[in-house]
């Protein structure tokens, strides 16, 4: 039997008399795997060169001993206070120019060579003593690669590297001045090595600079990856590599970081934040999923998936009976082939002392134990038929850590967040019960019926002539507001009116634009008025023709979403944010003209989504809600899990099996 759930173990938190307890406890519960170690470091190499690796060797055989196999993660996000001690200066900077210090977790800088010596000699200790532990099945590099990594690093070191990775990416001198536009305020250098790590400056910053700032440290991260990956290949062939991704948080290219990984894995904690309460909606978590998915176009793993009340020093909302399940199986149905709950039992010290996990503090088995064990039992021997399956969605919603972070540097409007706005049009499909792709924007898009390229901000001549051949052939295209602004290099464009030569496409320029603000403003579509936030583009029809106005500003009257026939597809300018309403009809009609299909309908509280082999499709329909639920399935499915179909009882999850029509 393959390996479905599992739980991350601290061991070395609790004293050795207590292990075999846990083990017989993870067994009954349905546990397969667990995965150990990724913040031991102190524990594993206490004094330099000295190394204990006997606990973790007691643990991992008595955990397969039981039938539980291992992961082990590299703790390099934990180093220790010896290494501090001997070499502070591996301890970041921030943009302030303050060290950050010991205490915590992450005080160190991914790029200094001292660091990565005290790391080289520790991970090829670590992969030698466990290339043939039957125990032990793969890795996970670091942990979470990224987090807490957000201002960081300014040190020597990391100026070094970025003067090197500029010099590589412009040759010249010249060539950077040119890309970043130096000729503003007197910004221009002489040679690489007068350029600085992005400090906080008296006033405003280069767009162009930081731009480069934010993939350079993204290329820091994939390299100091591929790097410990390769200490452990080398000595560890048989051993899967791994690393847990965090959604859609972009401090690293997650598209790049797959390359070097054997398959993705994610963390999620949909009342993880408090300042969320009582949790991220669905739709957020169900676009997380999907990504992931996307990443490199896979199953996936879940290594970290909410099992408890989480928290800090502030504690979110308990998880409601079933709540959890239904969470988890979410995961499955976007394409997890293998859930690992964080955490086996909630620990009595440190930071998270408060961030509860399978079982509680006192380590007796509750409700939350319990509801996990029926979940594994019910669920596993489906999971052997489906996994490896993927969902064959016919929408895909473009996704570019580029466009992210030109975003991020400067968001337009204050409150204009990439990723939230994309999170938009994934809710108005989600809500029809349509499934989603993300994709890169130079992919292929053919398969896909409709691709909605949100704030294509940045662009260049590849990426139009991509999307012009895309809607040529029969495709059918959104954009949206804010496209062809600015070119590869984050300069703005001066050729032609926005948006570019996609105009060409679209059948419109925007010569002029308004921000709104801290106002909403007004469109109208059919009979309706809508609301619409942020942003309007104000469009002149080039050929195209205008399926909505602006009701609102001296601009009204005046088109705000268009249509245009080019080629045999069509192209859609949407030059607004719209509201939640506005988003949901034009969604309708557009879905409609182009033929998607949905899998069902129901209220918004219930989920679906299905996973494909190549005669079979798995229909998933979860009630994320603690009402009784009805629905109605679009297509013949027989039921294979589940009370009663087109019922479903709080939180409940059914499972379908059906034919794939080919
Ligand atoms: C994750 C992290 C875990 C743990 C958890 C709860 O981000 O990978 O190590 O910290 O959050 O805070
Ligand atoms: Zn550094």
């Amino acid at each position: 039997m393959k390996i479905h759930f599992g739980v991350d173990y601290y061991p070395e938190h609790w004293p050795k008399k207590r292990w075999e307890t846990d083990v017989q406890l993870m067994k009954e519960m349905g546990v397969q795997v667990v995965r150990m170690a990724e913040f031991s470091w102190f524990k594993m190499e206490p004094v330099q060169g000295e190394f204990h690796f006997e606990w973790l060797e007691e643990a991992i055989a008595l955990l397969d001993r039981y039938g539980i196999k291992t992961i082990l993660g590299t703790p390099t996000a934990a180093p220790p206070a010896w290494i501090i001690h001997k070499n502070p200066e591996i301890q970041p900077i921030d943009r302030e120019g303050r060290r950050r210090f010991f205490g915590g977790r992450h005080h160190d800088c991914q790029s200094n060579p001292i660091y990565r010596a005290h790391i080289k000699q520790f991970v090829t200790a670590f992969a030698k003593r466990f290339a043939d532990n039957p125990g032990v099945i793969g890795w996970q590099i670091d942990n979470e690669l990224g987090n807490s990594h957000g201002e960081l690093c300014m040190c020597a070191s990391c100026r070094q590297l970025y003067q090197k990775w500029l010099q590589r990416k412009y040759g010249t001198i010249e060539a950077l001045n040119q890309a970043w536009g130096t000729a503003f305020w007197s910004q221009g250098y002489n040679d690489f090595t007068q350029i600085g790590t992005p400090l906080i400056t008296a006033a405003g910053e280069n767009p162009s600079a930081m731009l480069d700032w934010k993939c350079y440290c993204s290329d820091l991260i994939v390299d100091f990856a591929d790097w410990q990956a390769e200490i452990i290949r080398e000595i560890c062939p048989n051993h899967f590599i791994t690393h847990n991704f965090m959604c859609f948080d972009n401090k690293v290219d997650y598209y790049d970081l797959a390359g070097l990984l054997d398959f993705v894995s994610n963390d999620i904690y949909p009342a993880g934040h408090w300042q969320k309460t009582p949790h991220q909606p669905e739709s957020e978590l169900a676009a997380c999923h999907d990504v992931i998915r996307g990443y490199k176009k896979k199953p996936f793993w879940m290594m970290e998936q909410q099992s408890g009340m989480a928290g800090w020093e502030i504690m979110g909302r308990a998880l409601e009976p079933g709540q959890m399940s239904a969470w988890a199986m979410q995961s499955v149905a976007h394409g997890a082939d293998v859930v690992v709950f964080f955490r086996w039992r909630t620990c009595a010290m440190g930071t998270e002392q408060f961030w509860h996990g399978i079982l509680g503090h006192s380590g007796k088995p509750g409700r939350i134990y319990n509801e996990a064990k029926k979940l594994i039992h019910t669920f596993t021997k489906y999971m052997e038929d489906f996994g490896g399956s993927m969902p064959s969605p016919q929408v895909a919603i473009v996704h570019s850590f580029r466009q992210n972070y030109a975003l991020d540097i400067q968001p337009n409007h204050p409150q204009l967040r990439y990723i939230e706005h994309l999170q938009k049009y994934y809710k108005a499909l989600y809500d029809k019960k349509i499934p989603v792709d993300f994709v890169q924007d130079m992919d292929d898009l053919s398969k896909y019926k409709l691709v909605i390229a949100p704030l294509q901000y940045l662009m260049t001549p590849e990426l139009e002539q991509h999307y012009i051949d895309y809607v040529a052939n029969g495709g059918h295209l959104i954009l949206t507001m804010r496209t062809g602004v600015k070119d590869a290099n984050n300069l703005c464009m001066t050729e032609i009116e926005l948006p570019g030569r996609l105009g060409e496409l679209c059948g419109i320029e925007v010569p002029e634009y308004d921000c709104l603000l801290e106002a909403t403003g007004g469109v109208l579509y059919g009979k309706k008025e809508y609301e619409i936030q942020k942003w309007c583009d104000i469009i002149e029809l080039k050929g195209a023709s205008q399926i909505a106005e602006y009701s609102t500003g001296f601009y009204k009257q005046t088109p705000a979403i268009t249509e245009n026939k080019y080629g045999s597809g069509i192209a859609w300018y949407i030059g607004t944010e719209p509201g939640e309403e506005l988003m949901e009809d034009i969604m309708t009609y557009i879905s409609e003209v182009c033929e998607i299909e949905t899998l069902g309908t129901a209220g918004n509280g219930v989920e679906m989504m299905t996973r494909e082999s190549e005669d079979k499709v798995w229909l998933f329909v979860i009630n994320h809600t603690n009402d009784e639920q009805v629905y109605h399935l679009h297509g013949r499915y027989t039921l294979l899990e589940g009370e009663r179909e087109e019922m479903l009882k709080p939180y409940e999850v059914q499972l379908f099996v059906g034919n794939k029509h080919k």
